[in-house]
């Protein structure tokens, strides 16, 4: 199969893999301190925020729509809109799933595919300047 017809979501191991990244994501969060001010705009619990990322990244990479088949369409920058979003938390955001992205091994080159696709979309949720 050429390479344009794999999904990010198949290169990465399907849904297992996708879990294990947003496990680790959350798991950074809650434990790293560079990146406490991300994790003070979550809820105490992160339980409902890691399936929902779960069933968003499996549509959103390519595999099967879960969050749509549950929510309906994402409106994911209306639903960022309560939580103020600048620089300082997009940067957050990408330091974690980076570092998640690098702890589970997700190959390079799918990395770096996938970090620029993630920083358009967390780009495109800033609701504030700086
Ligand atoms: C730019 C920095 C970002 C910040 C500070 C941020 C913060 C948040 C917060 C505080 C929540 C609510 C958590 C909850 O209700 O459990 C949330 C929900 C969510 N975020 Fe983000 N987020 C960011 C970027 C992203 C990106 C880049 C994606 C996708 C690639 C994403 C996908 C989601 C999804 C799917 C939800 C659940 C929406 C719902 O159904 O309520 N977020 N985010």
């Amino acid at each position: 199969m050429a390479e344009a017809d794999t999904s990010a979501f198949d290169a990465l191991g399907g849904e297992p893999a996708v879990r294990a990244l947003v496990d680790r994501f959350y798991d950074l969060m809650d434990l790293e301190p560079a990146f406490a001010g991300l994790r003070a705009l979550h809820p105490t619990t992160l339980d409902g925020s890691r399936d929902k990322l779960f069933w968003f990244l499996c549509g959103w990479l390519g595999g099967p729509d879960l969050y749509l088949q549950r929510f309906g369409h994402p409106r994911l920058r209306a639903r960022h809109l309560p939580y103020a979003i600048g620089i300082a938390e997009r940067d957050q955001w990408m330091a974690c799933m980076r570092q998640a992205m690098s702890e589970r091994g997700v190959d390079g080159a799918l990395a770096e595919r996938l970090g620029a696709a993630f920083f358009n979309t967390a780009d495109w949720m800033r609701n504030r300047g700086s």
